[in-house]
């Protein structure tokens, strides 16, 4: 039986199961949304065990170095170890490059982030500033 070990705490896999469906169904404190590998915020960071290949689609090479995978893809054979993402390689700083008024309350705002960053239609990112997230398209 595989196992998914999360914050000190063993869950086991049912047949078929993921291994984000395993953590959820034990109670663990994890992110998830789309459940089908499309979102990315299930991501978590393997830490011990091998995942299938199939649970680094569409993650940037950085991420996949790092141990990133997708846990709502992962149905897997042996035990693995994870702990949550490292968000330093999630986040990035960016400057204002442009401000455009184009109705009254509604603006283009243009950043220019401090590093190239890889999107795919239909991925949005979240803009954070002084705490607040608002999330945007491309
Ligand atoms: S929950 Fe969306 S990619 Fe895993």
């Amino acid at each position: 039986m595989a196992t998914v070990t999360h914050a000190g705490t063993i869950y086991a896999l049912r047949e078929g199961e993921s291994a984000l469906d395993a953590l959820l169904r034990g109670g663990a404190n994890v992110d998830f949304s789309c459940r089908k590998g499309s979102c990315q915020s299930c991501m978590l960071r393997v830490t011990s065990g091998e995942v299938p290949e199939r649970t680094l689609r569409g993650l940037r090479p950085s991420l996949v170095e790092s141990g990133h995978f997708l846990p709502c893809l992962c149905t897997h054979e042996g035990d693995i170890e994870v702990e949550g993402p490292d968000r330093s390689k999630m986040v990035c700083e960016a400057i204002v490059a442009d401000v455009t008024t184009l109705a009254p309350g509604v603006a283009r705002v243009q950043l220019e982030p401090e590093i190239q960053l890889d999107c795919a239609p239909g991925q949005f990112l979240n803009i954070v500033r002084d705490g607040v997230a608002r999330a945007a398209t491309r």
